[in-house]
């Protein structure tokens, strides 16, 4: 007797995208047939060359636009528009600026009619979650650019959705700080088991931070590959940037982004 695995939380079934693009008063293919299925508690990162049409493919999974063809599932309800199922958090920071770092956590319980002490019980751990104790009456333009990502995440963490969306989220933070955001995420989807569809242009990011990672090639996007990334957690930089493992997936993602999946010479 075989043991059920556990059902997709959140499935991309043959979705296609093509835009009108009035300029030049011709369609443009952004995606193609793309599957993808993502388990319960799963990290999985789509990457690939810019404009493949990654943001356009997490838009579709925020149900912020439709596809063209095919459909999304969140525990098998067709995605018709944005939900608080999904909560997304955006390359730019998507806090409200004339709201304090407390309030913007806050937002989403708010609109969800959470009431006042639960509110701020529920703010209160997810602002010290991501390290910003101290900081909850501080504005976002008095908090540095990885503060403000933080507080990007908590306001989204604390709604409790089934499934994190986050298309670039670190791409505007120097690189060392990207890396502690990095490990931070990391640290943050294990313990609270949090299931993330992540979108990067950047292959060693999605390395570090996936169990997974789908690579799309060049538009229209298409799944070339879809890999597993067998590494231990937790995950830290220090010790994974020389890690052979780590850098042998690092490799073959690259390989794959750069011959857009076909077989590099020989015979296969
Ligand atoms: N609203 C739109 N109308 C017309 N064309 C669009 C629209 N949105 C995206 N596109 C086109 O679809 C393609 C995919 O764009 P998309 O932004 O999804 O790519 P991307 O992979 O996120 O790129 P990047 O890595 O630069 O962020 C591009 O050719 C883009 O010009
Ligand atoms: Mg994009």
């Amino acid at each position: 007797m075989t043991m059920a695995a556990a059902p997709d939380l959140l499935v991309a079934r043959n979705v296609c995208k093509t835009f009108f693009e009035p300029t030049r008063g011709e369609d443009v293919e952004a995606l193609r047939d793309v599957t993808v299925a993502v388990r319960p508690h799963e990290f999985v990162s789509v990457i690939g060359p810019s404009g493949c049409g990654k943001s356009t493919f997490l838009r579709i999974v925020a149900g912020l636009d439709r596809p063209t063809a095919g459909e999304i599932l969140v525990e098998g309800r067709p995605v018709v528009g944005p939900g608080a199922d999904r909560g997304m958090v955006f390359q730019e920071y998507a806090l409200l600026p004339w709201k304090t770092t407390r309030a913007n956590v806050e937002f989403g319980l708010r609109l969800k009619g959470v009431p006042r002490g639960e509110r701020a019980r529920i703010a209160g751990r997810f602002i010290d979650l991501v390290g910003l104790t101290g900081f909850e009456n501080r504005y976002p333009h008095h908090l540095s650019g990885g503060m403000r990502q933080r507080a990007a995440v908590a306001r989204v963490l604390a709604v409790n959705p089934t499934v994190l969306l986050m298309d670039e989220p670190f791409a505007a933070v120097d690189a060392m700080t990207r890396q502690r955001l990095q490990e931070e995420l990391a640290a943050i989807a294990a313990a609270e088991r949090t299931t993330v569809l992540f979108v990067t242009h950047a292959i060693e990011e999605a390395v570090f931070l996936s169990d997974r990672v789908v690579v799309l090639s060049g538009r229209p996007g298409r799944i070339i590959a879809d890999m597993t990334i067998a590494l231990p957690r937790p995950r830290v930089w220090a010790a994974l940037a020389q890690d052979a493992a780590f850098v042998d997936f690092r490799e073959r993602l690259t390989r794959l982004i750069h011959t857009g999946g076909a077989p590099v010479g020989g015979h296969a």
